[in-house]
């Protein structure tokens, strides 16, 4: 059995919900990848564990995922959980019931665990107050995803070892991005130094205080870039153009060969994906030996079934106290 279970009951998490990387600690984010680092092992292993063995997991997506709603499904599992996709184009939400009426719906059958995503930031946290299940956010409109910037950083982890000093640079459309929001709090709370390089327009509106460095180049922004975070043009969420055009974007701010060899040597690659080649990156920098981008998708299973475990674990002491 693994070092998780062993330590299986030892508190990780001060809160009943995950919903933002805003309110984690050091010591919290340091307890969760540590965790998830063991969890890397169980999942390649294809265990099965019985963690959660009688827990009852609910995902509900509003939005499309392939990467976040099958690695919750995968983590659940792994961790013996029940795990139930609630899939919404084909439920009542399609005959206008409201996010609150599905989620009290669910609620009144006993989850432990509601995975949610959802169109709209603070979708997450309102259904937080309304059910009496722990509640992880599995990405609210613009607002954040948590579970993404942590798998994020196991994998930076991995590959520097350590965050303080590090050089990230977060690229593309950071305006509209819950990835780049979450990674900022999270690797700058890290001791990270982090950059963010986007066009004027697809710059956030306060980006002055975000605490990061800002760049509108990829030339001036990449020298002595140790990680180098792509970001897809989240078109879904513009309402206008941001934009000249998509093969204009690419040539200013897609990221080649050339581009990344402006970068450390040793810079990783990543992307949190869907990718859209050729127009945010090349394919032949996606596939290149620089890019981490499937390791960020073997990460995310380990990370998502320590999240679950420790939100478990509060359940299970809420339980018995
Ligand atoms: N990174 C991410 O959230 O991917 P999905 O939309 O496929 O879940």
């Amino acid at each position: 059995m693994s070092a998780a279970s062993a330590q299986h009951g030892t508190p990780i998490l001060s809160t009943r919900h995950l919903i933002g990387v805003a309110g984690l600690s050091v010591a919290e984010i340091t307890a969760l990848l540590d965790l998830a680092e063991e969890y890397v092992e169980v999942s390649r292993q294809r265990r099965k564990l019985e963690l959660l063995k009688g827990r009852t997991q609910i995902n509900l997506f509003f939005e499309p995922s392939t990467r976040t709603q099958s690695s919750f499904e995968l983590a659940g599992k792994r961790l013996g959980a029940d795990v139930l996709n609630m899939s919404v184009g084909t439920s009542s939400v399609a005959k206008g019931e409201t996010l609150l009426d599905t989620a009290q719906t669910l609620n009144a059958m006993n989850p432990d665990l509601l995975v949610v995503r959802h169109q709209h930031s603070g979708a997450a946290e309102l259904l937080a107050q309304k059910v009496s299940c722990a509640v992880i956010n599995a990405g609210d409109g613009w607002h954040e995803h948590p579970t993404q910037a942590l798998l994020d950083a196991l994998t930076i982890r991995r590959h520097k070892g350590r965050f303080e000093h590090v050089v990230i640079a977060i690229c593309g459309d950071i305006r509209h991005s819950r990835v780049a929001r979450s990674n900022i709090l999270l690797l700058a709370r890290m001791g990270a130094q982090v950059r963010i390089i986007a066009p004027s327009t697809l710059l956030p509106p306060n980006a002055a205080r975000l605490g990061v460095e800002v760049f509108t180049s990829m030339e001036e922004g990449l020298p002595g870039a140790d990680v180098v975070m792509m970001l897809r043009l989240q078109k879904e969420r513009m309402d206008g153009a941001f934009i000249p055009s998509e093969r204009e974007y690419y040539r200013f701010w897609g990221l080649n060969e050339q581009r990344l060899a402006l970068a450390k040597e040793d810079a990783i690659v990543m992307h949190p994906g869907p990718m859209n080649r050729g127009v945010e990156i090349d394919s032949v920098v996606a596939d290149g030996p620089r890019s981490v981008i499937r390791e960020q998708v073997e990460m995310g299973v380990a990370v998502r079934m320590a999240v679950i475990d420790a939100l478990a674990r509060n359940l299970t002491r809420e339980a018995a106290a």
